[in-house]
């Protein structure tokens, strides 16, 4: 096993080596220097940078992870005094506050929620940049990365939520959880439906609950591989942190995507692979949104979607028979009952999205039992990452969000 862990480590190596190489010798062209200096700023100095008021929460679950809280209390000329709705953005798989700030104040929905009138925090999972510590446990520890958005909706959310009532001593938050981040939520409010009553309403982007295979079987073979190569990886080589990420910044997508057209292209024409192509990326903010990410996450994380997709079922994590045996009572995982989700939801997903395409967002809209509406984004071309990085996200997806926002604002008076 040492001798895997060693090759695998000198793998990395020489694959980093490579890009390092590549990047060097494509050099062609300097991009502007806002880009380079961004590189290296964390969430709060980017918020900061932009001249708006900021603050960092650290806050402990029940389990023992302590995450951080990133927090733009207000717009920039408003007064600080006022009672000011709170809302709570929860980010995506391997992503983390900075995706809601990058674009800066004109387009990115940290800053239009501030100067539209609320408070805003935005969460960061366990296990990524900013979360990354534990009462007792080392990132270096196999057990600090045994969970999945299982725990981090039963754990992560909740706590988050208690410590901003207590903070600004409202009883309800709003909700806008992309892809993973709505995921937790749905998790959350079925697993400790106590919650529901903790939230005035929830926006899903792009929800990512079922993963009915497609019509097309040969998608659905490779899914099936695909998942069967990542549990062998998974239990064979102990793999526990799915794309590491050392310290702030993710040195292979610096090394790879920085200042030259040749590696840049590459890199998005990777995650247009992954996630359908769009028109919608900002290229010349495209070196800092990959500095920033993949901010790190558990590979049980990507094991729970991978079931998902297999089973069709928005269930806990399939531990195999015997194990589920002794921990669920059955063989197969039990189901996360969505009737038990009272809150009002909006779901917002677009035509682009191969992993919420249109069909399993209804079947989404047909098990929750409140729902506010469903709401298809109006660019065939909106892909599942332009909910955080699109050009044009806040007149195409945030103008309707603050419509709703207003309506449940005026509904459910604290
Ligand atoms: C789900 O919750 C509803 C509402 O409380 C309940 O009637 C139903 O029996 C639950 N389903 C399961 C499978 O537990």
């Amino acid at each position: 096993m040492q001798v895997v862990r060693k090759m695998f480590a000198l793998l990395r190596l020489a694959v980093l080596t490579c890009c390092w190489l590549i990047a060097h010798c494509t050099r062609t062209s300097q991009v502007a220097d806002d880009n380079d200096a961004d590189l290296y700023l964390t969430s709060p100095e980017l918020i900061a940078k932009y001249g708006y008021p900021v603050e960092t929460h650290s806050i402990q679950t029940e389990d023992g992870y302590i995450l951080e809280l990133h927090r733009i209390p207000h717009g920039k000329s408003e007064p600080a005094d006022t009672m000011r709705p709170a809302v709570l953005i929860h980010h995506a798989l391997l992503c983390s506050s900075f995706d809601w700030v990058v674009l800066g104040p004109q387009k990115s929905l940290g800053f239009i929620l501030a100067d539209s009138g609320y408070d805003v925090w935005l969460a960061n999972a366990r296990g990524n940049t900013y979360s990354r510590k534990h009462v007792s446990l080392d990132p270096a520890d196999h057990k600090f990365w045994e969970y999945s958005w299982h725990e981090m909706g039963t754990y992560d959310v909740p706590a988050e939520i208690d410590f901003i009532l207590k903070k600004t001593g409202q009883e309800k938050v709003f909700y806008i959880g992309h892809s993973m981040g709505s995921t937790m939520f749905f998790v959350m409010t079925s697993q400790r439906p106590e919650y529901n009553e903790k939230i005035r309403a929830m926006i899903a982007f792009a929800p990512a609950v079922f993963f009915t295979p497609t019509k097309n079987p040969i998608y659905y073979r490779i899914q099936s591989i695909g998942e069967r190569l990542l549990e062998g990886l998974f239990y064979a080589f102990g793999l526990d942190e799915f794309l590491p990420q050392n310290g702030i910044l993710n040195p292979i997508s610096i090394a790879a995507c920085k200042h030259t057209l040749f590696t840049s292209r590459l890199c998005v024409n990777f995650i247009f692979f992954i996630v359908g192509k769009s028109s919608q990326l900002d290229k010349k903010r495209l070196e800092v949104m990959l500095a920033h990410t993949p901010a790190g996450g558990s590979t049980r994380e990507v094991m729970h979607f991978a079931q998902e997709a297999l089973s069709g079922e928005f269930r806990q994590f399939d531990f195999g028979e015997e194990k589920n045996m002794d921990l669920y009572g059955q063989a197969t995982p039990p189901r996360y009952n969505m009737s038990l989700i009272t809150t009002p939801v909006a779901l917002f997903y677009s035509d682009n999205d191969k992993l919420a395409p249109e069909y399993n967002v209804n079947k989404v809209y047909n098990a929750l039992p409140n729902v506010i509406g469903k709401f298809r984004v109006p660019l065939k071309t909106f892909n599942h990452l332009d909910f955080m990085w699109g050009k044009d996200a806040k007149t195409l997806v945030f103008k309707d969000v603050l419509t709703i926002m207003k309506k449940y604002e005026k509904d459910s008076k604290t």
